[in-house]
């Protein structure tokens, strides 16, 4: 009899036990979908309720033909909330008349020449630039387009995405974090840790309520003593940790002052990734003097108001999973803020703060690099020692910039002498002296300390 009430204790201990990891995991994995299905329904209902008010306000009009007319001819100019070169448009439908907008849009000069009142007066507000005709359009265009512009802004959707972006940063974007994992694991391992005891505990009490004997351990000699005895052991031992000991301590001294894979947290959040990468812009664009000298440069701030006076938001399909669209714009804002632009106004404010960079590529003062040097006459990419920078996010350095980096390549990379007058007796000679046709950096004198050291 007794027998069968500890089976059952023991079966009662595993089952309770899976069955409670079973909804703990149930638990965790449901956490997901309820927010998941939450998400979808506002933006359904912001959706739906951006559809419903454009049929009610523009009656005719097809409000995803004018956006796409919109963007085409009229972006360059006008924004819908903000001034650009021409006034912000949303909501004009209900400042003007349609049939005012209608002429106005297809020629304004017209209407100006007329000595129409209102366009005379938005002509000189707007010192007198004047917008080009769309004698293209047709009716049906042009209302297209005020529907598009009479869309109420979507702001849940936007306060929506500010919070993803918040919480992204935090967790990384979907999914369960690394961090719930690792509890989980910490509490199943403790969990095992319990259920071992338990069941050693009954199987225990089983073996004395079943009268087994169980063994009892005679008096051994401690394993620490053994083992001091054994002189053999404990000299392979020493070895081992001395071997072990030198390793790590040589890992630490060669990493002492190399900084491969510094990232640290700019100012300004500029993405490589969205200037190089996407929209291609050169890199010399900015870095301009890495061809001519010795150093790249960080671009002064001029450089980037050159496309930042008309870009003041970035495109919503640049936002990622990580990084919002009002995150991106926040950043432009703060380059705004530092060469103090208006952007309302589209003016110089004349208050302005330098933006403190923080330095990444950073050799010793004893070392001697120059860029024009491996960049112009060695055609070397910038990618070969900064990595794939159009991909970079975040820019990090990528090469470990020590000595020994600098010399290899030299040994590996040969000279660029075609097409270069200044090589070409050094070729000659160099060539001949070493038997080879190309010659390596490293035979051109690219190793003699003298080169990088002063
Ligand atoms: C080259 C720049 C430019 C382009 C392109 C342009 N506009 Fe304009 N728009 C202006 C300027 C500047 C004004 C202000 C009046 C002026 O100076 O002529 C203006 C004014 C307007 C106004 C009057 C706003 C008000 O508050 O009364 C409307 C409406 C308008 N534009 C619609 C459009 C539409 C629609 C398109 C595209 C089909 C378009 N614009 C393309 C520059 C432009
Ligand atoms: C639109 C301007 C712009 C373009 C184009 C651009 N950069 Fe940059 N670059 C910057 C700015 C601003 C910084 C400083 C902020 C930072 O580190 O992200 C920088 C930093 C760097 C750094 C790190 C400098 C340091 O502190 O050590 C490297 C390396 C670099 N850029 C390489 C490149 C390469 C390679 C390309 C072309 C693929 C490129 N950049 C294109 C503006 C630009
Ligand atoms: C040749 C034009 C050009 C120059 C120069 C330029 N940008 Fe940009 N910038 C862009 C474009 C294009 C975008 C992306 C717009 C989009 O995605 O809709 C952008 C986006 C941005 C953004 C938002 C995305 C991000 O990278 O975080 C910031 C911030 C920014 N630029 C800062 C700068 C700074 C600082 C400089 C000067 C060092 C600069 N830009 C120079 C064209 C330029
Ligand atoms: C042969 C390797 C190599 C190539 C090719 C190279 N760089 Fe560099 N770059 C370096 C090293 C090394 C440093 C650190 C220099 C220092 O601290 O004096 C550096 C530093 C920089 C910096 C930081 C500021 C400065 O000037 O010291 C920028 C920006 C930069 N590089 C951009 C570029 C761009 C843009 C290109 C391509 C036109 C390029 N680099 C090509 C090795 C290289
Ligand atoms: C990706 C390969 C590469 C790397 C990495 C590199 N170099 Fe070079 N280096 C070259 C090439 C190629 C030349 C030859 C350029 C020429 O034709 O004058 C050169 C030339 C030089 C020269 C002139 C040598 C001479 O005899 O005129 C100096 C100095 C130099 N490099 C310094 C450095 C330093 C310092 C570093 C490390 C911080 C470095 N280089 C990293 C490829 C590299
Ligand atoms: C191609 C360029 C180059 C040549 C040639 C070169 N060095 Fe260096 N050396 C460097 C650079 C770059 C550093 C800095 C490395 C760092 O910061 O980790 C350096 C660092 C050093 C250091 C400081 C040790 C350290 O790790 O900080 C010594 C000492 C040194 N070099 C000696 C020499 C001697 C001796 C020679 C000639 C046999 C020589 N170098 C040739 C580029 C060079």
């Amino acid at each position: 009899m007794k027998k069968v009430k500890y089976r059952h204790s023991v079966a009662r201990i595993l089952s309770l036990s899976v069955s409670f990891f079973l909804t703990f995991n149930a638990l965790v994995y449901a956490q997901d979908s309820p927010l998941a299905e939450d998400e979808s329904v506002v933006q359904e209902t912001v959706q739906g309720a951006q559809e419903s008010n454009v049929e009610a306000e523009a009656g005719s009009g097809d409000a995803a033909a004018g956006k796409e007319i919109f963007n085409t001819l009229c972006a360059a100019c006008h924004k819908l909330d903000s001034k650009s070169i021409g006034p912000a448009l949303r909501g004009v439908t209900e400042t003007r008349d349609t049939e005012w907008l209608h002429s106005w849009i297809r020629n304004s000069s017209a209407l100006i020449a007329q000595g129409d009142e209102q366009a005379v007066e938005i002509y000189n507000e707007y010192n007198q630039v004047a917008m080009p005709p769309f004698p293209q359009l047709s009716d049906a265009d042009i209302d297209n387009i005020l529907a598009y512009v009479s869309q109420p802004k979507a702001v849940p959707q936007a306060q929506q995405a500010g919070a993803e972006a918040a919480g992204g940063a935090a967790s990384g974007g979907g999914g369960i974090s690394t961090d719930i994992l690792l509890v989980i694991l910490a509490f199943v391992l403790a969990m095992l840790l319990v259920i071992l005891f338990l069941v050693n505990r009954t199987l225990r009490r089983f073996a004395a309520a079943s009268g087994v004997e169980l063994p009892v351990s005679p008096k051994r000699k401690p394993i620490w003593k053994a083992f001091v005895e054994n002189q053999f052991l404990v000299l392979v031992s020493a070895v081992v940790l001395v071997l072990i000991g030198t390793y790590f301590l040589y890992g630490y001294f060669m990493q002492v002052g190399v900084d491969q894979g510094y990232q640290p947290i700019q100012p300004i959040h500029f993405s490589h990734r969205i200037h190089a990468g996407d929209n291609q812009i050169e890199c010399k664009f900015c870095h301009s003097s890495a061809r001519v000298s010795k150093t790249s440069g960080i671009p002064s701030l001029n450089v980037c108001m050159n496309c930042h006076k008309s870009i003041s938001e970035v495109a919503p399909e640049t936002a990622t999973d990580e990084y919002s669209k009002e995150f991106y714009d926040g950043e432009i804002a703060k380059l705004y803020d530092a060469v103090g632009w208006d952007v309302s106004q589209q003016a110089y404010t004349g208050e302005t703060e330098p933006v403190k960079w923080i330095r990444i590529h950073n050799l010793p003062d004893f070392a001697y690099f120059n860029h024009s040097q491996h960049v112009e006459v060695g055609g070397i990419a910038c990618q070969t020692c900064h990595g794939p920078v159009q991909e970079m996010e975040i820019m990090y350095q990528n090469a470990p910039l020590t000595m020994g980096w600098c010399v290899n390549c030299h040994r590996e990379t040969n000279v660029r002498t075609a097409g270069n007058e200044y090589y070409e007796k050094v070729h000659e000679e160099l060539s001949k002296k070493y038997g080879v046709e190309e010659l390596t950096v490293s035979q051109i004198g690219g190793i003699e300390c003298g080169k990088c050291h002063y």
